[in-house]
């Protein structure tokens, strides 16, 4: 039987999209559900008659109350995997204990370097001269779960933000999606900081 995935967006949707348009023997796109109404990802779930939610922090009272909706919101949908493509917030305890070791995220750089909403930029001012994407489970911090992979790729000295960052998502999408396959068909195993996945 397929996974059923729940994704979670902030913005265009690229990587929700990759997801939509891989081979979906292993899992399907359940629903997706935004931090913000005019992210253009939610026509892209639309497009597919997938059913879209929006969650929008400034509607609820505090953190803890958006916390709890967007957990309750998740949990509708009953998914087996929750993966968090290009959403730009922390996720709150609510969420993470309701789906323990069951959240992915992907980030646009080679963590533990450049964690949080500016990875690529903080690389580039860094001055390094690899960078990346990595695909990780989810706990409480900012970028800080154990890491399921890594794709890396040189900053040319001309980059700036923008063509790096494309350069990253074209390595994202592809990492992502055989991520999420992989765990979708396999399940995996957590041993302190350390993954497998069988
Ligand atoms: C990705 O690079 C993600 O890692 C970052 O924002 C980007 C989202 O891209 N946090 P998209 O919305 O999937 O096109």
């Amino acid at each position: 039987m397929r996974s059923r995935l729940v994704v979670l967006i902030s913005g265009g949707g690229t990587n929700l999209q990759a997801l939509m348009d891989a081979p979906q023997d292993a899992y399907e796109v359940v629903g997706v559900i935004s931090d913000r109404s005019e992210a253009a990802g939610i026509a892209r779930a639309v497009a597919r008659g997938i059913p879209t939610d929006v969650v929008i922090p400034s509607a609820c009272a505090d953190r803890a109350e958006w916390d709890r909706v967007l957990a309750d919101a998740i949990g509708r949908w009953t998914p087996d995997w929750v993966v968090c493509a290009g959403f730009m917030r922390v996720l709150g305890p609510a969420v993470i204990a309701g789906f323990p070791w069951r959240i992915i995220n992907t980030h646009p750089a080679l963590l533990p370097a450049f964690p949080g909403a500016h990875g690529v930029r903080d690389a580039l001012d860094y001055g390094v001269r690899v960078t990346g994407c990595t695909v990780h489970l989810v706990d409480s911090g900012v970028d800080t779960g154990p890491i399921l992979a890594q794709h890396a790729i040189a900053v040319d000295p001309d980059d700036d933000e923008a063509t790096l960052h494309e350069r990253i998502k074209v390595e994202e999408r592809r990492l992502l999606v055989n991520v999420v396959t992989a765990l979708c068909a396999q399940g995996c195993t957590v041993t302190g900081r350390k993954v497998s996945i069988p």
